[in-house]
C-alpha cells in the first residue's frame, strides 16, 4: 500500500459578499445574534451566472497549478457536492470536460459537509492500491441555490465556495489514517426535502417550499459537538496519535460554538484551531476544502506538522483525517 500525501491545494471564492448588515434587510434577525449565535460575519454568494461546476473549475486549476500538474496528469476526479448544477450528469464530468482531463475517471460524492474527507479518503484508496496516480479531490457548494432567503432560522448560515487538492504517493508525510461515520437515523434533521424521486418537483412542492434547506438546529448542534469529538478521538487513536501531537484542526465551520464545546471537549487550545467561518460562513464540503487551502498559504501548516481534518453534516455523516504534512 503507497502512503497517499497532498501535493497541492486551490480555493476560488465568488466575489459578492454578502453581510450580516445586509441580512437585517432581508429577515427579521441582526448582526448581534448572528455574531454571537454563530461566529459569522460574512459570507460570498455566487453570481446568477455562476453554478457549482464554474466554482469548482476555479478552485481545481488553482490546486493543478499548485501542485505542478497538467489535467492530462489526472486520472481521477471526485467532487463533494449538494448542490451538483443538476440532477446528473456529475459536477466532476464538467470539470473533466473543462479542465480537458481526458483521463480521468469522474464522480460526485454526496455527503453534505463531511464530503470533502469523504472524497479525500476514496481517493487515498485508489492512489494506495495503485488504481490511480493522481487524484483532483474538490468541495464545491452553491448553497444560496437551496437557502431559503425568508428563513432566518438558516440563510445566516450559508455561503458559496470551492476548494480542491491534489492527492498522489508521498514521498514524504502523508495520511496517516481516517475514519468515517453515519447515523442515518438522524436523516430527517437536516434535509432538502423537494426535488427528489420523493417530492419531484411540481407547483406543490414549490408551494410549500421544499426545495430549500430545512433544518432542526438545535438538535443538529448538540449531535455535532459529540461526533465531532469522537471522530476526531477515533482517528487520532488509528493513527497512533493522541490530541496533544495535533498542531493544527481543521475543522468544518458550521458554528464557531460548536468548533469551540468540541475543543474544549478535547482539550485542545483554541489557537491549533483554524477558522474562517467569520468571513464564509457554513460552505458545507467546501469549507474544510477551503480552510486547509487558507492555512497552507497563510504559513499556519508547516512540513511535518500533524493535520486534523474534522467534519459531520447532513445524513447524519461524519469523517475526520490525519496528515503528516510532507
Ligand atoms: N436571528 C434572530 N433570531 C433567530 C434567528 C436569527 N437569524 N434564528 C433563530 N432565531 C431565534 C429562534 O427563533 C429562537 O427564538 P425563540 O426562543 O423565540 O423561539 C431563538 O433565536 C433561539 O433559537 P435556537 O434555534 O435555539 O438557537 P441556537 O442557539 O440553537 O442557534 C443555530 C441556532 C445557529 C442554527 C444552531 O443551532 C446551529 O448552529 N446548529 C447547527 C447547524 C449545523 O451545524 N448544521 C449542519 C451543517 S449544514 C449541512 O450539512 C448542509
Amino acid at each position: 500500500m503507497k502512503r497517499v500525501g497532498i501535493i497541492g491545494v486551490g480555493e476560488y471564492l465568488p466575489k459578492r459578499v454578502l453581510t450580516n448588515a445586509d441580512l437585517e434587510k432581508m429577515v427579521d434577525t441582526s448582526d448581534e445574534w448572528i455574531t454571537t449565535r454563530t461566529g459569522i460575519k460574512e459570507r460570498r454568494l455566487a453570481a446568477k451566472s455562476e453554478a457549482t461546476s464554474d466554482l469548482a473549475i476555479k478552485a481545481a486549476k488553482d490546486a493543478l497549478a499548485d501542485a505542478k500538474l497538467k489535467p492530462q496528469d489526472l486520472d481521477l476526479i471526485i467532487v463533494a457536492t449538494i448542490t451538483p448544477d443538476m440532477p446528473f450528469p456529475a459536477v466532476a464530468c464538467l470539470l473533466q470536460n473543462a479542465l480537458g482531463a481526458k483521463d480521468a475517471i469522474c464522480f460526485d460524492i454526496s455527503a453534505a459537509c463531511a464530503g470533502f474527507v469523504y472524497a479525500i479518503t476514496v481517493a487515498q484508496q485508489f492512489i494506495a492500491r495503485g488504481s490511480a496516480r493522481n487524484a483532483l479531490v474538490v468541495g464545491a457548494e452553491t448553497l444560496s441555490a437551496i437557502t431559503d432567503w425568508q428563513d432566518r432560522n438558516t440563510c445566516v448560515l450559508f455561503g458559496d465556495g470551492a476548494g480542491a487538492v491534489v492527492l498522489a504517493e508521498a514521498k514524504s508525510g502523508g495520511i496517516l489514517s481516517t475514519y468515517l461515520g453515519c447515523n442515518g437515523s438522524k436523516a430527517d434533521l437536516l434535509m432538502v426535502p423537494g426535488g427528489g424521486s420523493r417530492n419531484p418537483a411540481s407547483a406543490h412542492t414549490l408551494g410549500k417550499r421544499l426545495h430549500h434547506i430545512k433544518m432542526k438546529g438545535n438538535e443538529v448542534f448538540k449531535l455535532a459537538v459529540t461526533i465531532m469529538a469522537e471522530a476526531a478521538q477515533n482517528v487520532l487513536k488509528k493513527a497512533g496519535l493522541e490530541c496533544k501531537d495535533i498542531d493544527l484542526v481543521i475543522p468544518h465551520q458550521a458554528n464557531v460554538r460548536i468548533i469551540m464545546a468540541m475543543a474544549k471537549k478535547l482539550n485542545l487550545a483554541p489557537e491549533k484551531i483554524y477558522l474562517n467561518i467569520e468571513r464564509r460562513g457554513n460552505m458545507s464540503s467546501a469549507s474544510t476544502a477551503t480552510a486547509l487551502c487558507e492555512a497552507v498559504r497563510a504559513g499556519r501548516i508547516k512540513r511535518g506538522d500533524i493535520i486534523l481534518l474534522d467534519a459531520f453534516g447532513a445524513g447524519l455523516v461524519w469523517g475526520a483525517c490525519v496528515i503528516k504534512w510532507g
